[in-house]
């Protein structure tokens, strides 16, 4: 807007939004139809893996991983999403408390892994090949352990993104 349009005159008065008392008011009437929404809370952590699966020949490891060259692993910097979803509260305008899925991912994530080697210091990749995949899939089952038990009524977990580097992420959804 130039200055030129700028009106020096008061509005008039009816064209002034103002509110009904309260108890005449219906607030989020917008979600009295149902609205499905998803929410994402993003984490940072680093990590080093070595991508080796003990139960094949040295030359497997190497056609398949092509590790060789790195006997004792390789770091990332990982980020991870986790998106909940749900119908909104109509009363809060919430889905739920962020706060919730922070404090999870904090203690059941962020905790055991940030600065772990993920073959050897980390008690829910044992036994795996700690692929993106793989980590995907292990997060996604003690993610949603845990939120069952938090009884969010009407909030499940819909997705799992690992992101090992700018460009290469995996998506898992619990099939
Ligand atoms: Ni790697």
């Amino acid at each position: 807007m130039s200055l030129s349009e700028v009106s020096a005159v008061a509005p008039d008065d009816d064209a002034v939004w103002k509110p009904l008392p309260n108890a005449a008011r219906r607030i989020n009437q917008i979600l009295e139809k149902p609205r499905k929404v998803y929410v994402t809370r993003k984490v940072h952590f680093n990590a080093a893996h070595r991508l080796f699966n003990p139960t094949f020949t040295d030359e497997q490891n190497c056609d398949v991983y092509d590790i060789c060259n790195n006997f004792y692993g390789h770091g990332h910097n990982y980020d991870l999403e986790v998106t909940l979803a749900g119908i909104v509260n109509k009363d809060t305008g919430y889905l739920f408390d962020l706060k919730i899925l922070k404090k999870l991912l904090e203690e059941e994530i962020l905790s055991k892994v940030d600065h772990k080697h993920l073959n050897f210091d980390v008690e829910m990749f044992k036994d795996t090949v700690p692929t993106a995949e793989v980590i995907a899939v292990v997060f996604w089952d003690v993610i949603d352990r845990k939120l069952k038990t938090l009884n969010l009524e009407g909030v499940e977990l819909y997705e799992v993104r690992v992101f090992e580097s700018e460009r290469n992420f995996v998506v898992y959804r619990g099939e």
